[in-house]
């Protein structure tokens, strides 16, 4: 069995999705969400569907290795970043190479980096006036969006799309793809 932490900031929609679609699953244990926001939903779904949730702050991720001894002590073999917004640290790539995937809402490598999320993304691939967007999911290294690209999936972006639309069709493609391209990654 391989032990996953999803890592995510907030609402955790797609948090929930990938705890429902490995619920019976041979293969991958949804073991622990870690979210660094006290009070975002995705802590109520995980509470919900049966799986702890442990919030953390700046100096647990980043300082005192606190967040490292958590997934140790959960023996953890893979990070899936939902929704996460803060730059994974050098001591826990190092620890999971390979074993780190993010989901991120439009085709990178363009709308990606910092301060590129949820809505921010949408608003600027319509403003641009794109044609067409989509998601990636690729493996985490030491820069925003940039490691190595595993999938992307694309639609459509019309004149009348807003980004509240925009989102809508976003969020099909990940709850779509996102827990499927994972246990792919998982069973190598
Ligand atoms: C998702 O659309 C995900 O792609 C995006 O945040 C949303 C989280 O929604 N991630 C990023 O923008 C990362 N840069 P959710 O909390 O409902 O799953």
């Amino acid at each position: 069995m391989h032990r996953i932490a999803i890592l995510a900031s907030g609402n955790g929609s797609n948090a929930q999705r990938i705890i429902e679609y490995f619920e019976n699953s041979k293969l991958v244990d949804i073991t622990l969400v870690l979210c660094n926001k006290p009070g975002a939903y995705v802590i109520t779904r995980a509470k919900n569907l049966g799986i702890p949730a442990i919030t953390f702050n700046r100096d647990a991720f980043y300082e005192n290795g606190t967040v490292v001894k958590t997934l140790a002590d959960h023996q953890i073999d893979f990070l899936v970043l939902a929704g996460f917004l803060w730059l994974i640290p050098q001591n826990i790539l190092k620890l999971y190479p390979g074993r780190i995937i993010n989901l991120h809402p439009a085709l990178l490598p363009k709308y990606g980096g910092k301060g590129m999320y949820g809505m921010k993304v949408h608003e600027a691939v319509i403003a641009a006036g794109e044609r067409e967007s989509g998601i990636t999911i690729h493996f985490v290294n030491e820069f925003y969006d940039e490691g190595q690209i595993i999938f992307q999936s694309r639609c459509p972006v019309l004149p009348s799309d807003t980004p509240e639309l925009l989102a809508d069709k976003i969020h099909a493609l990940e709850y779509r793809y996102f827990a499927e391209v994972v246990e792919k990654v998982v069973a190598g």
